[in-house]
């Protein structure tokens, strides 16, 4: 039995807990706002909010895509769809889209509207910025983004100061009606829903993270399995740092990585790098540990945790714990050291010292929404006298899995000036083994490699490179 808030009111279903919400919410809801398109997460027109209750009662929302999303990962929260923003009237969003003419056919609209609507109620500083950044994942096809944006300008506009007082958030989006009036209750109904039991991950278990691989990849097959959803595992929800590491529950979704303080404190790069992976209504669920585990030779969080050197807690049925470096968890294409039924349960990112310097390139067809031809990341370390002290250089796409450039040590001792640039490229070029693809030729992946270390260079040393 799942319970949950449908908008106002209370849902309790005996649908399979691998059904997706956008089909219980056209098909057994009957609400036909969430509009159904690509099921594959690419498009944001079935956005939703789901708002979870946290440890101090309070609700979060996240804005996600509910073809993804399946019922089991919403037991016990609020899920908001556009009818539970009401039309009589409209919501401020709504009126401000309107008043921009920022929609014409309307099907992308309620996406629009829901992921706007959640960038109020989530963003951290309400900044013309992060409004476009929430819309990432919202494609609209006839209206034109220029208006789009302006009718984002305009809201941040109409909220300007609420971020200072981040405790009356709610009562602000209330007040300017971003959200209706029953969204006060919410956090007291939620608090008296009887949420399932969390289920144990084990051998007859499929874990369910963010299910944004799992739910492109055999959406039927999950209707029928046993799933264990990993969100509901507050255990392996948390970002900390201890003694030199930064310590990521295996549960983390990317976007809380990236807003977290801590991560932004000694890692200020990767806010921006993260914005490459996907759009926000995925990397609102997506995890890093999901990135891992799939193990895909292009996923853009593992290559960064490989360059900087990350490591994994495996966890097994009863609790047996096992270290395993990053780098050698991969043992073939789409093979990794993870035995059935154990969990990757924390990633351990060892904080980098003093004067060492880190950079992460992407190559993909469009900027963001989508997966790398080639990916690299480099983290590099030099002496008090500019020699490199420490190199590692991941690459995505180049072979079985993603890589890490092997015989780094020769380079150790050298200046990073614009010869060791071209002599890493040569490196990187001769360890490349790529396939040809839809993502392009095994030939032209290979280039893009090598002018991919130039990118380092450029970026970590723009002067020696010129
Ligand atoms: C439209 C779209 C765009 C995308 N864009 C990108 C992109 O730009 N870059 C990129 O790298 N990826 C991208 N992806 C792929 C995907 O979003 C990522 O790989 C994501 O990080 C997977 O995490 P998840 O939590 O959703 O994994 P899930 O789908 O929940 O799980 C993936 C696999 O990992 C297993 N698993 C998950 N967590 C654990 C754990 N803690 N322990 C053991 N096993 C576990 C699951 O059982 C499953 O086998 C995209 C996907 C879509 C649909
Ligand atoms: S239907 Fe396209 S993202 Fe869900
Ligand atoms: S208004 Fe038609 S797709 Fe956006």
């Amino acid at each position: 039995m799942t319970n949950f808030l449908l908008n106002d009111r209370l849902v309790s279903t005996e649908e399979s807990a691998g059904m997706t919400l956008l089909e219980f919410i056209r098909g057994v809801a009957c609400l036909s706002g969430t509009k159904d398109a690509c099921r594959e997460g690419e498009c944001g027109a079935c956005t939703v909010l789901v708002g979870s209750r946290a440890a101090d009662g309070t609700v979060a929302y996240k804005a996600c895509a509910s073809c993804l999303l399946p019922l089991g990962d919403i037991d016990g929260c609020h899920v908001v769809t556009v009818e539970g923003l009401g039309s009589e009237p409209l919501t401020l969003v709504q009126r401000l889209l309107v008043e921009h003419s920022a929609s014409q056919c309307g099907f992308c609209t309620p996406g629009i509207v829901l992921s706007l609507t959640g960038f109020a109620l989530a963003s951290p500083d309400l900044s013309y910025d992060a409004a476009v950044d929430a819309l990432d994942g919202n494609i609209c096809r006839c209206t034109g983004y220029a208006s789009i944006r302006n009718a984002a300008r305009a809201l941040c506009e109409a909220l300007a100061g609420a971020a200072k007082h981040p405790g009356q958030r709610q009562e602000v989006l209330l007040a300017t009606g971003v959200v209706p009036a029953y969204f006060r209750g919410i956090p007291g109904r939620l608090a008296e829903l009887k949420a399932a039991p969390v289920a144990a991950c084990g051998k007859n278990t499929i874990a369910v993270a963010g299910g944004t691989d799992l739910f492109v990849q055999k959406p039927e097959q999950l209707m029928g399995s046993d799933l264990c959803f990993l969100s509901k595992r507050r255990d392996l929800d948390y970002i900390r740092e201890d003694k030199g590491l930064l310590l990521v529950g295996g549960a983390v979704a990317i976007e809380d990585f990236r807003n977290s303080a801590v991560v932004q404190r000694h890692f200020p790069a990767l806010a921006g790098d993260l914005l490459l992976h996907s759009s926000a209504i995925l990397r609102n669920k997506a995890t890093l540990a999901g990135n891992i585990v799939n193990a895909s030779p292009i996923g853009d969080a593992t290559i960064i945790l490989l360059a900087l050197n990350a490591s994994l807690t495996i966890t097994g049925e009863g609790g047996r714990k096992r270290e395993v470096p990053l780098d050698k968890f991969y043992l073939g294409y789409k093979k990794t050291d993870l035995a059935c039924g154990e969990l990757v349960s924390e990633i351990a990112i060892p904080l980098p010292s003093e004067g060492v310097r880190y950079n992460f390139e992407k190559v993909s067809n469009r900027t963001t929404l989508d997966i790398a031809a080639v990916n690299s990341a480099l983290l590099l370390a030099t002496g008090s006298d500019g020699a490199v002290t420490g190199l590692r250089v991941s690459a995505g796409g180049v072979g079985p899995v993603p890589m890490l450039l092997p015989g780094i040590e020769k380079f150790h001792g050298r200046k990073p000036d614009a010869s060791f640039f071209q002599d890493l490229s040569k490196a990187a070029l001769a360890a490349a083994a790529p396939i040809d693809d839809i993502r392009g030729s095994a030939e032209y992946k290979r280039l893009l490699l090598g002018q991919l270390m130039l990118a380092h260079a450029r970026a970590l040393a723009p002067v020696e490179a010129a």
